[in-house]
C-alpha cells in the first residue's frame, strides 16, 4: 500500500483513444467496467503553429522522461521502443505518472474514497488497499494467471499496449489478483490506471481507471450456513456490491445479468436503473478454483468484482466527456475541490466542434484501433470522436473507409488555422503510418 508521489518531469501532447473489447465470449464486446474514459487537457504541439507555418514533422513535443510508480521510477525507454513489438506512443508513457485515482479532489479519487469509505463502514479493517501498484505487468499476470484463453482477441495487438511480447500496460486491474492471492491477501481493494488501444468518442479513452475487488472465504465460513461454497460467495458478493451501489447512487432499482469472464463462474454484471436508462456498473464472480488453487488457496473459494470509475464518475458528477477528467483547466478541477461526492459539474465551455472527413483505400491490416492511435497521436485530446460514416468495396474488391472526425477542445475556441493544420498532419500520418491510399 506505497504511497509514493508521481514525478511527471513533462507532459507531453497529443493523446490516444479507446474502446476494446474485453473478457465476454471471448468475442470483442463491451463490459461496463471496462468502459474507459477521461481526457486530458493535452493540446496541440505548439511546433505546429510556429512562424505561423506549420511545421509538419514536428508533430509531437518532447515527453515526460521519468515517472515513479510505487517507488519504482519508469524511464519513457522502459515503456516506448521503435521496435515492431512495442506499440506504445509517447502519449500513453506520458499518463502513467499521472495517477488520477490518487488525487482527494479529482472526481476519480474522490469516487475511489467513496468505495474505500463503505468497505471501511461495512467491513472494518478487512480490505487491503493498493493504489500504487506499476501498471507495467507481464502477460501471464495480464492473461495467463487470469485464465484468458491463449487466442483470446484481448491478448491482441490491436487490443493491448505491449511493451514487448512479454510486457505489458495493463488492461484490467484483475493482472494482480494471482500475485496477490499467493502473497496470501485474503481481502483486498486494487485500484489502478489500465491501458487498451480502442477507437475514439465521449466515453472512451485509452487510458482509464479501475478498482477490482476480492474477498476470499474458508471452509468454516460458508459450512454452517449449510450452502455450498460457490452458493455462499455468490450471494455475499450480490449483498456487497448492491450495498455500493446504494451507497453510491441512493436508492437505485438493481439487476443481475448472467455474463461471461475468464477468471470468474458464474459472472455477473450489474446494472442500476439510473436517470431512465439501465446501466452497468461493473463485471463480478466467483472465483475460478484454478486461480485459487495455484496460488496456494485450494480448500477456499473467492468472489471477486471489477468496475470501472470513469464510467461512474461520469454518471455521478455529470461530466460529459471523459476527456475532461484528464483536464488541468481550473474550470474543472476547481469544481471538485470539495472531495466530495454529490457535487454536479456544471460545464464551462460549449466550444464548436468543427468536421473534417477523410477517405481513404485500406490494407488488410488496416484496423480502426490504430487509425485512432495515429489521429490521438496528432491532435491530442482535441479530437472528441471519430466515426466511419462511409464503407463500400468496389469491383475490383477494393475497400474505402470515409471517416469524419471531430475536432473540439473542452477548453477554449480553435482557429480554423489550428484545425486545418491538426488535419494536414494526420492525413499526412495516416498515409505514411497505415499502408493506405488516401482518395
Ligand atoms: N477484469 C474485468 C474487466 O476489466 C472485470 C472483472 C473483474 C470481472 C473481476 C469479474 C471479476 O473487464
Amino acid at each position: 500500500m506505497a504511497v509514493m508521489a508521481i514525478a511527471v518531469v513533462a507532459q507531453s501532447t497529443g493523446v490516444v483513444l479507446s474502446k476494446s473489447p474485453l473478457f465476454r465470449n471471448g468475442i470483442r464486446s463491451f463490459p461496463p467496467f471496462s468502459v474507459r474514459f477521461s481526457s486530458s487537457a493535452s493540446t496541440v504541439s505548439s511546433t505546429l503553429h510556429s512562424a505561423g507555418k506549420p511545421c509538419r514533422h514536428k508533430w509531437r513535443t518532447a515527453v515526460a522522461s521519468l515517472v515513479e510508480r510505487g517507488g519504482v521510477q519508469i524511464a519513457r525507454d522502459d515503456v516506448v521502443r521503435d521496435e515492431p513489438t512495442n506499440n506504445i506512443p509517447d502519449t500513453i508513457f506520458t499518463k502513467i505518472g499521472m495517477q488520477l485515482h490518487r488525487r482527494n479532489q479529482h472526481p476519480i479519487g474522490i469516487l475511489k474514497n467513496a468505495i474505500y469509505d463503505y468497505f471501511d463502514t461495512n467491513y472494518a479493517n478487512k480490505f487491503d488497499k493498493f493504489d500504487d501498484l506499476s501498471p507495467i505487468v507481464s502477460v501471464k499476470e495480464n492473461f495467463d494467471d487470469v485464465l484468458v484463453p491463449p487466442d483470446h482477441v484481448s491478448r491482441s495487438y490491436n487490443d493491448t499496449y505491449y511493451i514487448d511480447p512479454q510486457t505489458v500496460l495493463r488492461c484490467h486491474t484483475s493482472a494482480h489478483q494471482a500475485e496477490l492471492l499467493s502473497k496470501g491477501y485474503k481481502h483486498f481493494l486494487v485500484t489502478g490506471d489500465v491501458y487498451r488501444r480502442d477507437s475514439i468518442d465521449s466515453t472512451h479513452y485509452p487510458v482509464f481507471h479501475q478498482m477490482e475487488g476480492v474477498r476470499v472465504f474458508r471452509p468454516i465460513d460458508w459450512e454452517s450456513s449449510g450452502k455450498d461454497g460457490t452458493t455462499y460467495a455468490a450471494e455475499d458478493l450480490k449483498k456487497c456490491l448492491e450495498g455500493l451501489a446504494r451507497h453510491l447512487f441512493g436508492a437505485v432499482e438493481m439487476r443481475w445479468i448472467d455474463t461471461y469472464f475468464p477468471f470468474t463462474d458464474p459472472s455477473f454484471e450489474l446494472e442500476i436503473y439510473f436517470k431512465e436508462k439501465w446501466l452497468e456498473v461493473l463485471g463480478c464472480g466467483v472465483t475460478e478454483q484454478e486461480i485459487l488453487n495455484r496460488s496456494g488457496n485450494a480448500d477456499d473459494v473467492a468472489w471477486a468484482f471489477g468496475l470501472g470509475l470513469e464510467r461512474l464518475a461520469m454518471v455521478l458528477f455529470d461530466i460529459p466527456d471523459i476527456r475532461l477528467f484528464w483536464s488541468s483547466d481550473e474550470r474543472f478541477t476547481s469544481q471538485f475541490s470539495g472531495g466530495q461526492l454529490g457535487m454536479k459539474f456544471k460545464p464551462f465551455s460549449k466550444y464548436p466542434p468543427c468536421y473534417k472527413d477523410m477517405s481513404f483505400w485500406i490494407s488488410e491490416s488496416f484496423t480502426e484501433n490504430n487509425l485512432c492511435e495515429v489521429i490521438r497521436g496528432v491532435a491530442g485530446d482535441l479530437v472528441e470522436e471519430v466515426t466511419l460514416i462511409d464503407n463500400f468495396t468496389n469491383k475490383k474488391g477494393m475497400t474505402s473507409h470515409c471517416y469524419r472526425i471531430t475536432y473540439r477542445s473542452m477548453e477554449r475556441s480553435l482557429t480554423d488555422e489550428e484545425i486545418n493544420d491538426l488535419q494536414w498532419n494526420v492525413r499526412e500520418q495516416v498515409e505514411s503510418k497505415l499502408n493506405v491510399v488516401l482518395r
